[in-house]
């Protein structure tokens, strides 16, 4: 019994932040962000749309894909880093009940950027282990409600949306989510933060005065370890799998920015032909931007079944990962 990844849906929100609207509120120019980051556009949510709904679109947009009922949905994980609420309810539950699911196992994960691909590492453990059959795996953040609109080093590149994906269950190795490999490591933690809001510096007046509950990144030592990182974790999982570039169909890596996603390809020496690129579009959403990705190139007719997605995340923590997944959906 192997996992196997039946479908993708995704949820874009459908205002614009341009970066000529970037230009009007911080120091900032177009030119810069496009030459810096590749990112010319994100999308935001609305003032009454939180990061369960985004996931709610997403979610029945992937069931409906999948072609299975609510019901035989045996697990809900959400990963995300700007959910409903600090503590609880997790947002996982949120969205069962906005699915009209109950009486099953719903949770959030929090690995930042690399959400989704631990999220389907646990979906994979869970099946080939026979636990649930039919497991919804989501990445969904409101990125804009923990941005600081007055930092220019951040505000340029965060957006919102969501994407989600049902994983089932097969005996052919061929349309298996084949290997992930997740990972992280804790020494880095402070250069990519939220510093309050949390036990260690509980929301005050100071914290808020301070936009101290506002994403902080070094985000020049983020770059270098991020290419580092994602390239290594590449070269990895293909040789312990014994494959190489020109066996995968696409390479799906983490959305953050055009100058690491091109470092990285060209390091491996990856068609550009077979690589996603939406961070044009959508911005660096986090635990969303793997799926959302994917669901882009799902519905240019450009994943077909039985290609083989080659996935690579690195995020706050760190957290990184990669992840073999060939795709089964129709
Ligand atoms: O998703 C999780 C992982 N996240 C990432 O992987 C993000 C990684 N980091 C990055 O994408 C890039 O580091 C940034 C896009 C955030 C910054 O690009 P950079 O090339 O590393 O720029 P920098 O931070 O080294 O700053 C260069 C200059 C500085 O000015 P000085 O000190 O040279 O005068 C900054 O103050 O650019 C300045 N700067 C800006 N200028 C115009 C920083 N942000 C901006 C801005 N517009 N938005």
């Amino acid at each position: 019994m192997y996992a196997s990844f039946l479908s993708i849906g995704a949820y874009v929100p459908k205002k614009c932040l341009t970066n000529n609207d970037l230009e009007k509120m911080v120091d900032t120019s177009d030119e810069w962000i496009v030459q810096r980051t590749g990112i010319k556009n994100r999308h935001i949510a609305d003032d009454d749309e939180v990061t369960s709904d985004l996931a709610y679109k997403a979610s029945e947009v992937a069931i409906s894909r999948a072609g299975i009922k609510k019901e035989e949905i045996d697990v809900i994980i959400c990963a995300t880093i700007s959910p409903d609420y600090l503590c609880m309810p997790s947002t996982a539950c949120i969205i069962a009940d906005k699915l009209g699911i109950k009486n099953i196992p719903a949770f959030d994960i929090s690995a930042a950027c690399s959400g989704f691909v631990y999220g389907l590492n646990m979906a994979k453990a869970f099946i080939e282990s026979k636990i649930y059959k039919n497991i919804l795996v989501i990445g969904a953040e409101k990125l804009s409600a923990i941005t600081d609109y007055t930092d220019r080093g951040t505000c340029i590149l965060f957006g919102d949306g969501a994407g989600a994906a049902i994983i089932g269950s097969t005996d052919d190795k061929s349309k298996s989510i084949l290997d992930i490999h997740i990972s992280s490591d804790g020494k880095y933690g402070d250069l990519l933060i939220t510093p309050a809001g949390g036990v260690k510096n509980p929301s005050s007046l100071e914290t808020v005065e301070n936009r101290l509950s506002f994403m902080k990144m070094k985000g020049n030592d983020v770059f270098k370890i991020a290419v580092r990182t994602l390239t290594k974790d590449v070269k990895d999982i293909l040789a312990k799998n014994s494959l190489t570039g020109d066996d995968i169909d696409l390479f799906i890596p983490h959305q953050a920015n055009y100058r690491i996603i091109e470092s990285v390809r060209n390091k491996l020496k990856f068609d550009p032909n077979k690589t996603v690129l939406t961070v044009q579009k959508y911005g660096n959403t986090s635990a969303a931007s793997i799926p959302m990705a994917m669901n882009d190139w799902y519905e240019k007719g450009k994943l077909k079944n039985g290609n083989l997605m080659l996935l690579d995340t690195f995020g706050g923590g760190f957290t990184w990962g990669s992840g073999l997944v060939y795709f089964n959906g129709k």
